[in-house]
């Protein structure tokens, strides 16, 4: 079975309506509102396509609606059967703030495609295709450097890595700089990093660190259908956000979560097993501008939006500028 292109464009049309909906929200300090309206105008979108469709990866559990949580059916019943991983917005805070490069997204699948994980966060180190076998998490961060800058025929001080500016970063990228690497930071955002790790003629070398496990099992999929490389491990929050009593509580929950769905904490996660199948696709459209996509475009007459549309079973990247007639 093939993503055949029509049902690839349809499925990123979603993406376009989030991009639209959260516009009006773009520098109004409002995350919840840009996300709920993101949220709902992929949910519209989704109910009217032509599948069979499961959100596998989402903003929450069943509890948490109204987002698109994780278990929900979309769409109209009558196609495919899809599986859906969805982050309604990378980059709330930047739509919020009215900063660049903050992006709707999704990746789509067959059945059993995708690793089923709750929302939490995950450690993540993403390659390019000619890294792709050099990699693995049960050795340390300097061991996969130096096996990075060896298979790229690069020294450390040739390497490009990005990661998320986070406290939990810090030493870590204090450590990089140290060791010469060129270490660009990111307030928010690390999908757009794996896309820049992964597409022909990449501009960054890995993008490693911890964040959201949503944005994670997306990026696989980005990595997956362009043939990069990745692996992951899902971490709970204490480790990512501190270790106090209600991040110890949160983390006994996160790890029941995962039994649940047959999955595991810290242990360390294949390409494979996080997107089984090369027949997935991806979406993103930009809320804000950004160096790879400009953002919504609002027009008298029309809106504009600019897609990146990655076919895995067709090994292809389109982008797409599409007017939105008012
Ligand atoms: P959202 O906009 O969906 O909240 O994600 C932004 C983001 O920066 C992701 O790109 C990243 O994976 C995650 O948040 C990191 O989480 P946190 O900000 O909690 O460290």
């Amino acid at each position: 079975m093939k993503l055949n292109d029509e049902l690839t464009v349809a499925i990123a049309s979603v993406t376009e309506a989030a991009a639209i909906a959260a516009l009006p929200w773009v520098g109004k300090h409002n995350k919840n509102a840009a996300d709920e309206s993101a949220v709902s105008a992929m949910r519209e979108r989704l109910n009217n396509l032509n599948i069979n469709g499961r959100i596998v990866i989402g903003e929450g559990e069943i509890d948490e609606a109204p987002m698109l949580y994780i278990g929900e059916q979309v769409g109209n019943g009558q196609g495919e059967k899809v599986e859906i991983a969805v982050d309604p917005i990378d980059g709330t805070r930047m739509v919020a703030m009215g900063e660049n490069n903050s992006l709707a997204i999704l990746a789509a699948g067959f059945e059993g495609s995708f690793l089923q994980a709750p929302d939490m966060y995950m450690e993540k180190f993403i390659v390019g295709k000619q890294a792709t076998g050099a990699i693995d998490l049960d050795h340390c961060l300097e061991y996969n450097l130096d096996a990075v800058a060896q298979i790229l025929n690069k020294s450390l001080n040739q390497l490009t890595l990005a990661i998320l500016d986070k406290p939990r970063h810090h030493d870590i990228i204090k450590d990089l700089r140290a060791k010469g690497i060129n270490v660009i930071t990111l307030p928010d955002g690390d999908v757009l990093a794996s896309l820049y790790a992964t597409m022909p003629n990449n501009s960054i070398d890995i993008m490693y660190g911890i964040g959201g496990a949503p944005e994670g099992v997306i990026s696989a999929a980005i990595a997956k259908a362009l043939g990069g490389d990745m692996q992951a491990r899902l971490i709970t929050r204490d480790i990512a956000k501190g270790n106090n009593a209600e991040n110890r509580e949160w983390a006994a929950n996160e790890i029941a979560r995962c039994h649940k769905m047959g999955t595991e904490v810290n242990v360390k996660l294949s390409l494979d097993t996080l997107v089984r199948h090369q027949d997935v696709m991806f979406a993103a459209t930009a809320i804000t501008a950004g160096d790879l996509l400009s953002g919504v475009n609002e027009q008298a007459e029309y809106l504009q939006t600019d897609s990146l549309i990655i076919n895995g079973a067709t090994r292809s990247l389109r982008f797409v500028k599409n007017y939105h007639l008012r």
